[in-house]
């Protein structure tokens, strides 16, 4: 049976099949990581939600530990979706994930069955909501044993409390065993969430792969590589930026000579296209069809909308793509 490998509504972005599923996913999802929590501008966030949904974005990426404080991303979502979305939840997908450091003690980290199972009742409980269409592993810990964090997520499955599960940040060897116990269920495994952006290419070395081979969906997070893929840090590092703040992932020490070299080349390119770095950048990972989704962040709503424009870019010529690889190799070479 012909599938076609993106559908569009009218004045929206397309949606892909997420792997061998029924489950489609707008090919640009939303993140919360930063810019959602306690500490953050609830009229942004609440801003930037209803941007993104009315512009077809029906995917939110949540995990237990989104703020600061952890657990804060969670608790405004809910609000957020309480205040503003009432009648809409068949409407959207919503994610959640369990596995890195929540709350004290041994039990609120890593990936235990413990942890995934009191997990997903504190998220549930945050939100608000009856069930998370996703729930991951956010990732493998090193210790315990895939079968064990796969019966959780199969459990949890079965209980109702997620409708599909997801893996994140598995080495291809975990992912294998975590694929192969969740399809043994009759849970198959829906999707792989892994780092992929230009400057980060590891999973072109297997996991893209294995997911492809396995049915299973793949979404990239910080495809823009924390903003160092845009306009951010081309004339140094602006106060507010992710770079600039405490509470930021991106270390300043992280925008590199080198790295900004390579950035102020990639925008000449996009330039040359008829459009922003981000967008480029961006539809330069969905050019790969075996990728269902990009999760973005933003800190603003113009942010948000300059990246969902990423979806009507034009192809990449061959030329375009070599030159750009040119300018990655060099990077990567001096990294
Ligand atoms: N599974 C995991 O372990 C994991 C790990 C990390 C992330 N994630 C998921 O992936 C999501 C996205 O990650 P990310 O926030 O690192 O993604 P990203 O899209 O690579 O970076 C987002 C940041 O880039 C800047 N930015 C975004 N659009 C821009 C634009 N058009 N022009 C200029 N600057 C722009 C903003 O930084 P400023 O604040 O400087 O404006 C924004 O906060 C997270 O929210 C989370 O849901 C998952």
């Amino acid at each position: 049976m012909y599938t076609p490998s993106e559908t569009r509504y009218s004045g929206q972005i397309p949606y892909r099949y997420c792997g061998n599923s029924g489950l489609m996913l707008p090919c640009i999802s939303l993140g919360l990581w930063h810019n959602f929590g306690d500490a953050d501008d609830f009229g942004m966030a609440t801003g930037m939600i209803k941007y993104a949904f009315d512009n077809g974005v029906t995917h939110f990426d949540l995990a237990n530990n989104y703020g600061p404080p952890p657990g804060s991303a969670e608790t405004n979502f809910g609000r957020i979706l309480k205040e503003n979305f009432r009648g809409y939840r068949d409407e959207m997908i919503i994610s959640s994930k369990a596995g890195h450091e929540m709350w004290p003690g041994p039990y609120g980290d890593r990936s235990s069955r413990k942890n995934l199972m009191a997990s997903i009742d504190q998220s549930l409980r945050r939100t608000g909501l009856e069930y998370f269409d996703i729930f991951y592993s956010h990732r493998y810990d090193g210790v315990t044993p895939v079968e064990e964090t796969m019966q959780a997520l199969i459990d949890i499955v079965r209980q109702g409390k997620a409708l599909y599960a997801g893996i994140s940040k598995y080495p291809v060897e975990k992912a294998r065993i975590a694929y192969d116990a969740l399809r043994s269920a009759g849970v198959p495994c829906l999707i792989n969430q892994d780092r992929y952006s230009m400057f980060t290419r590891e999973v072109e070395e297997g996991t893209l792969r294995l997911a492809h081979e396995n049915g299973c969906g793949f979404i990239a997070f910080s495809p823009l590589a924390q903003g160092l893929l845009t306009d951010r840090y081309l004339n140094g590092i602006p106060e507010g930026s992710r770079a600039a703040r405490s509470t930021g992932a991106l270390k300043r020490e992280q925008v590199t000579g080198e790295k900004v070299e390579a950035v102020r080349r990639l925008n000449d390119i996009a330039g040359r296209r008829g459009q922003t770095l981000a967008q480029m950048a961006l539809a330069w990972i969905l050019k790969d069809h075996s990728v269902t989704s990009v999760i973005v962040g933003a800190s603003s709503v113009c942010q948000l909308g300059d990246n969902l424009k990423a979806s009507d870019c034009p192809e990449f010529s061959a030329e375009e793509l070599q030159e750009i690889e040119k300018i990655l190799r060099k990077s990567l070479a001096g990294k």
